[in-house]
This record gives structure tokens, sequence and C-alpha cells, in this order.
């Protein structure tokens, strides 16, 4: 397996842009299948969990070329529903392949994505809302089967505000018979992207980004080209760098508007943010400040996705900070690793107390999933000495090449790549 090894203390500068949203383009490479076609996506890059979706789609019987930042989709040879084990195993958001699958061809057959290290990560809301547009769903062991000779519109209320669910039962109601409401539904910028797209294919939706979505069902869509937003993680991420190395970076093609409760805390911990269209300039002159609670939410609130991150800034911060994790009840694995880089950090239950101390030092640690790894890398820049990440494949998922893009910085980093075993 990849390490990355890292020379900390460096600050980082210089300019960087930021790559496509992983989150956006994972549900529009999907509901790509609802039309019958060459579908042409923009701004996707090239990651794990990319990679895994167009090979999805390939085993499908689509046709998927992935050149530059560009996939040319051709769905009209698909001739099957049924999503292969393996690679359902290999990343759990392709249980929104149901939706379109469903609308499509009016049956799917998926797999139990299973838990992994973040939490159990359960699919009960993406069943009953297909459920509820008259879907037919079998479980036999970690199988499932859904059938629908035709979906008909309903009014669906979330019993809680799931991304996954919203985009599962977006894509499935849009060649409903009648219209579709999803109450309770996520407000991610990723649900107005997948609806700007839907709206593209001639779908007839609105309410995304609000808690209520409204579908009217059409007969068919079609395909077309379309653009990918920003990676507001991955943009957080490095914010999140800068200021942890006291650095001073200029991040372009971003959408300062989806980072608007990360760009609070940061300016409340003291952190100079400047924003100025698609750009956000950031630098970190002082030794941040503590932040008494930070707890994460659903959009617009803080996102779970860069509490792992913002923690590396607050374990370096003047002061005891408080972090409360309401997503998902496995994601404060980072923190033992942490610890071991000298960081003061108790967990109890969901919430981290952290106590700022005046520097981190390197040492080889590990990613335990995709963004506790890209904390572990902030980490390891901030650190004073070497520091080792393991498991990279993680951070692969939704980083293209980690690595490079840090070392356009200033970042003192490479990847090592595992030794052959000779015997
Ligand atoms: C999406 O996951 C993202 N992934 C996650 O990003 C992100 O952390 C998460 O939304 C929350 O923002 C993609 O978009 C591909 P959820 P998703 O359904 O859809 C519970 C990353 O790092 N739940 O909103 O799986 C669930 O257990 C990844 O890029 C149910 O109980 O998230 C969790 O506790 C990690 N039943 C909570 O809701 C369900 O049917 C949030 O899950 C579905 C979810």
């Amino acid at each position: 397996m990849d390490k990355l090894v890292i020379e900390g203390g460096k600050p980082l500068s210089g300019t960087i842009v930021i790559q496509g949203a992983k989150n956006a383009a994972l549900p529009i490479l999907a509901a790509s299948l609802l039309g019958d076609g060459v579908s042409k996506i923009e701004h996707v890059p090239h990651l794990l969990d990319i990679e895994v979706m167009l090979n999805i789609l390939r085993e499908l019987g689509c046709r998927a070329e992935h050149k530059e930042d560009t996939v040319v989709l051709d769905t009209s040879a698909v001739h099957t529903s049924h999503v292969p084990e393996p690679l359902m195993k290999l990343m759990r958001s392709s249980i929104f392949l149901m939706g379109p699958l469903l609308a499509r061809f009016g049956e799917a057959q998926v797999y139990l994505p299973g838990g992994c290290a973040i939490g159990e990560r359960k699919i009960d809301l993406h069943l009953q809302g297909l459920k509820a547009l008259g879907a037919e769903i079998e479980e036999i062991g970690n199988r499932i089967i859904c059938r629908a000779d035709k979906l008909i519109g309903a009014d669906i209320h979330l019993g809680f505000p799931s991304v996954g669910a919203t985009e599962n039962i977006m894509m499935a109601a849009v060649l409903a018979d009648g219209r579709t409401t999803i109450s309770n539904a996520a407000r991610e910028p990723e649900i107005t992207d997948l609806q700007h797209y839907l709206v593209r294919m001639g779908a007839k939706i609105m309410g995304a980004g609000t808690d209520t979505i409204t579908i009217e069902g059409v007969n068919r869509l079609t395909p077309c080209r379309y653009e990918v937003i920003p990676d507001r993680i991955v943009t957080g991420t490095v914010m999140v760098a800068a200021a942890a190395t006291r650095g001073s970076v200029v991040l372009q093609r971003t959408q300062p508007a989806h980072l608007t409760s990360l760009i609070h805390v940061m300016r409340r911990s003291g952190v100079q943010i400047i924003v100025d269209d698609d750009i956000i300039r950031v630098d970190g002159l002082v030794r941040p400040r503590a932040i008494e609670r930070i707890v994460t939410a659903p959009y617009p609130a803080f996102p779970t996705d860069l509490q792992s991150q913002i923690m590396v800034l607050l374990a370096l911060a003047d002061g005891v900070s408080i972090m409360k994790e309401t997503i998902f009840e496995g994601r404060l694995k980072h923190v033992d690793e942490l610890s071991r880089m000298g960081a003061d950090i108790r967990v109890d239950l969901n919430a981290a107390f952290i106590r700022g101390v005046p520097r981190l030092y390197g040492a080889t640690v590990e990613a335990t999933d995709l963004r506790a790894g890209a904390a572990l890398v902030i980490a390891g820049l901030a650190a004073q000495g070497r520091t080792i990440v393991e498991q990279v494949h993680h951070i692969d998922r939704g980083y293209e090449k980690i690595e490079v893009m840090l070392a356009k910085l200033g970042a003192t980093i490479s990847r090592s790549l595992p030794v052959p075993n000779n015997s």
C-alpha cells in the first residue's frame, strides 16, 4: 500500500485550482443512466471513487471514457440493471444507482453496501422512499432486488435529511407518473447540482437547496453536456492546511458560498480569509484561537466532511475547543492518530475536547477514512519533523494526486510506493 512521506514545518504558499466535486459527479454520472445516448460531464476529477462508478456503468453496458477532466458516457447499450457485488463493496455511494436503474428499466439489483470506518451508514431511508414511489423491494441476504412496472409520484418525508436518499428519490421520481414531493430533503450544494443536471436533461424539478423538493414526472430524459461544481470539501481541506501551516494560499475555481460555515469558524479563530468571486485567499498569520463549540450537522451547518480537518487547526490553537460530531457515529478515529503526533484531545461519546498545543511532532500514522486521512496530511504538514501517512488509498478516493497538489504549494511531500515482495 502507498504511503505519503511529509517533512513538516513549512508554510504553504502559492495558488491552486480546485478539482470538481466528487460528491456531485457521482450522482450525476449515475443520473446519466436516465437518458439514452451520449452525455458529456466536465470538471470530473480522477479519483478512485469516480473510477469505481465508471467501472460499474461499464459493467451495466455503458461506454465510458475519462480524458483530462471530461467523462463521455454512452448509455444506449445498457443491457442489465444488476450492479456487481465486488464493485458495490468498493464504494458505498453506488447505492444511489437504484433510483435511475429503477426509473429507466423497472428493475435494479444491488448489494447492501456494508458499514465502513465512519459508521453503519444505513439505507432504510433510500428503501422507504423507493417503496413510497411504488417499488417492490426484496432483500435476500445482502442482495436487494427492486422492481416497479411503473413508479407513481408520492409525498415523501425523510426522517433525516439524508444526502444519498434525497438523490436516489429524485432520480427515481423524474420518470414517475405524477408529482413527487420530498420534505425534510437534504440541502447540500451537490443536491442542487444534481437538480440542475436533471433539469438540463428535461426533468421538471424545483426546490433543491431547500428542505422541500417537488418533481413532476416526465416521459423521457435526454443526455446533455454539463460541468460539475467545484469540490467544497477539497477547498476547505486546502484552506485549513494553509492556516495550520501559517501559510498564504490563493484557491481558484471555488464556490465560497458553499463554505460559509467553515469561513465563519476560521475567521473566528483568527485566520485571515478574503473572498473575491470564485477566489479565496487564506493567510494564517497568527496562532489560531480556540473555538468553544463546533457541531457538525446537515448543510448549511458545519459539514461532517470537514470535521477532522478543522480539528487539526484547533489542536494547534490557543485554548480549549469542543467539537461534536452528530452525523456519523464512527467519525472520530483520527483522534488517536493525532494524539500520537502530540495533540491533546479527549473523546467522550461523539464529542472531542481539544486542548491546543504549540506544536505537533511527526509520526507514522494511519488513515482510517477519506477525510481522516486528509486531516493527518494537514497535521504532517504543520508538524515538526517527518510524518508517514499509511493506507493512502483512502485519501485517493477523494483527492486527486494530493501530494502533487500540496507540493505545488511548497510542501515537502512524496508518495512512496510499496516495496515489491522479493520472496
Ligand atoms: C454523503 O453520504 C456524502 N457522500 C458523504 O461524504 C457525506 O459525509 C454525507 O453525505 C453527509 O454529508 C456522497 O455524497 C457520495 P447521508 P451519504 O445519507 O449520502 C444516516 C465523503 O467524505 N442514514 O446524508 O451516505 C447515515 O447512517 C463522504 O466524501 C440513515 O440512517 O450520507 C448517517 O448517519 C463520507 N438511513 C446520516 O444519515 C439512510 O437511509 C447521513 O447520511 C441514509 C442515511
